[in-house]
């Protein structure tokens, strides 16, 4: 199959890179020519562990190409992949589609005499699927398209593995032709196991939102179970495995931490909100869901204050980690935008170590500090904030590693044994333990 990913941002480069790999001709689109040259070069402009590997191998072996022309590389697919950017709009929690439509546009004009399926992987809200349609319909024929949503539930950090074994591939269509044409294109990871369904183009984009809100609720749940455990000196870890056991309930995405961040769910969460504001349906618990999230590093920040016994000026502060989860760079609505600034207003000092480098979101900002390594961030600090899951961090030595009597830790990731803690004489806090 010939294929054309439009957009070379997460979604676009992770598929269209494993597509190649499966053996179909792939070209990712972009109009960032920077971003091109470099894809040329093997460079690639995000962080996701395996992708480079997988981007060089398959440009090397001529099956994934990169180009800044979006005319020639529709002109030679047969299916094209829509994969820009719908952040949400500046003034309100609405999606920003002007990207979709703008390349839907485009894609008009380059539509000629060979039929070519439409794919929106883009995070899209109901609806959006009939205005492409609408739009590519003016001066086209509709024997020449089919337009269909195929949304991506690709984890960051996780992505390729996500790709390969997915739980389940939905394909939005009513048109007969561009189902058969899509399952046969998904063959190779549904002989491995992945389920494929068939629905109408709104239920399979309203699926994505559904399933990042329902994930959303999930995490937002056992993180205020978890605020119930510590006032009953309950271990939240045993209440989601005692609940997780329920096969109706599920045990995954039930560890509790300093609330959901990513590019993903707090985007989602709003925009499902949004839209069914519109159709004049109030989605009650996804706000109370949005709101307790966004509460959430005030609660973190109010028990810094509390181990500090309310005297956190001067006090030197270690944040090991600061994207939102580990395995990514990625600092979208990461608890550390709220959480650094707010200790920093109460007088601490921040020193902060992570795997993926230093941030320009605290570059500004007085009193926070980068360190090259995890020993340099621990020194002489009186607290070390445990921000992200990092295997990097699950084995450090805090005792060898520094000699210091006093170590206090608040692991906002559960990655310690409190009894471990307890015997090297650490003063430990986790959440909801
Ligand atoms: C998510 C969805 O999982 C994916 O299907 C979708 O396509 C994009 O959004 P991602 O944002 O990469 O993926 O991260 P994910 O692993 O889902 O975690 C999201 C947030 O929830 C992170 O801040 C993470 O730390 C937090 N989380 C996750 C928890 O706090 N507890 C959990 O049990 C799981």
């Amino acid at each position: 199959m010939k294929l054309c990913f439009i957009g070379t941002g997460y979604v676009g480069l992770v598929s269209g890179a494993c597509f190649a790999d499966l053996g179909n001709d792939v070209v990712c689109v972009d109009k960032d020519l920077n971003k091109i040259e470099n894809l040329k070069k093997g460079i690639s402009p995000i962080y996701e562990p395996g992708l480079e590997e997988l981007v060089k191998k398959n440009y090397r072996n001529g099956r994934l190409k990169f180009s800044t022309n979006l005319k020639d590389s529709v002109a030679i697919s047969n299916i094209i992949f829509i994969c820009v950017g719908t952040p949400t709009k500046k003034k309100s929690n609405a999606t920003d589609l002007s990207q979709v439509y703008s390349v839907a546009k485009k894609i008009r004009s380059y539509i000629t005499s060979k039929f070519k399926i439409i794919i929106t992987k883009s995070t899209v809200p109901v609806t959006t699927g009939d205005e492409i349609e609408k739009i590519l319909s003016k001066n086209k024929s509709k024997k020449l398209f089919s337009v269909v949503s195929n949304p991506e539930f690709l984890r960051e950090g996780e992505a390729i593995r996500d790709f390969i074994y997915p739980d389940r591939i939905v394909i939005g269509t009513s048109d007969v032709k561009a189902n058969k044409i899509l399952k046969n294109l998904y063959s190779p990871l549904i002989s491995k196991g992945a389920k494929y369904i068939n629905t109408t183009r709104r239920a399979s984009e309203l699926i994505k939102y559904a399933s990042n809100a329902f994930l959303a609720t999930k995490i937002t749940f056992i993180n205020e179970i978890a605020n119930l455990c510590e006032k009953t000196n309950i271990n939240i870890e045993d209440i989601s495995i005692g609940i997780g056991l329920d096969k109706r309930i599920g045990s995954r995405f039930l560890r509790p931490g300093p609330g959901y961040g990513g590019s993903c769910f707090p985007k989602d969460t709003k925009s499902i909100v949004k839209t069914a504001d519109k159709f004049k349906i109030n989605l009650s618990l996804v706000k109370s869901v949005i709101k307790s999230n966004q509460k959430r590093s005030l609660l973190l920040i109010n028990k810094v204050n509390e181990i500090f016994r309310g005297k956190i000026k001067n006090k030197n502060i270690c944040f090991l980690g600061v994207t939102f989860k580990a395995n990514t760079d990625d600092m979208r609505e990461s608890s550390s935008l709220v959480m650094i600034p707010s200790l920093v207003k109460k007088g601490a000092k921040i020193n902060y170590y992570d795997p993926t480098g230093e941030k320009k979101n605290f570059k500004k900002i007085k009193n926070v500090t980068f360190s090259k390594d995890i020993k340099t961030a621990l020194h002489k600090s009186d607290l070390v904030i445990i921000h992200t899951e990092w295997n990097d961090f699950k084995s450090i030595n805090f005792k060898s590693l520094i000699k210091k009597k006093h170590f206090i830790i608040y692991d906002l990731r559960n990655i310690y044994s409190p009894l471990k803690m307890k015997k090297s004489k650490i003063k430990y806090f986790g959440i909801g333990r």
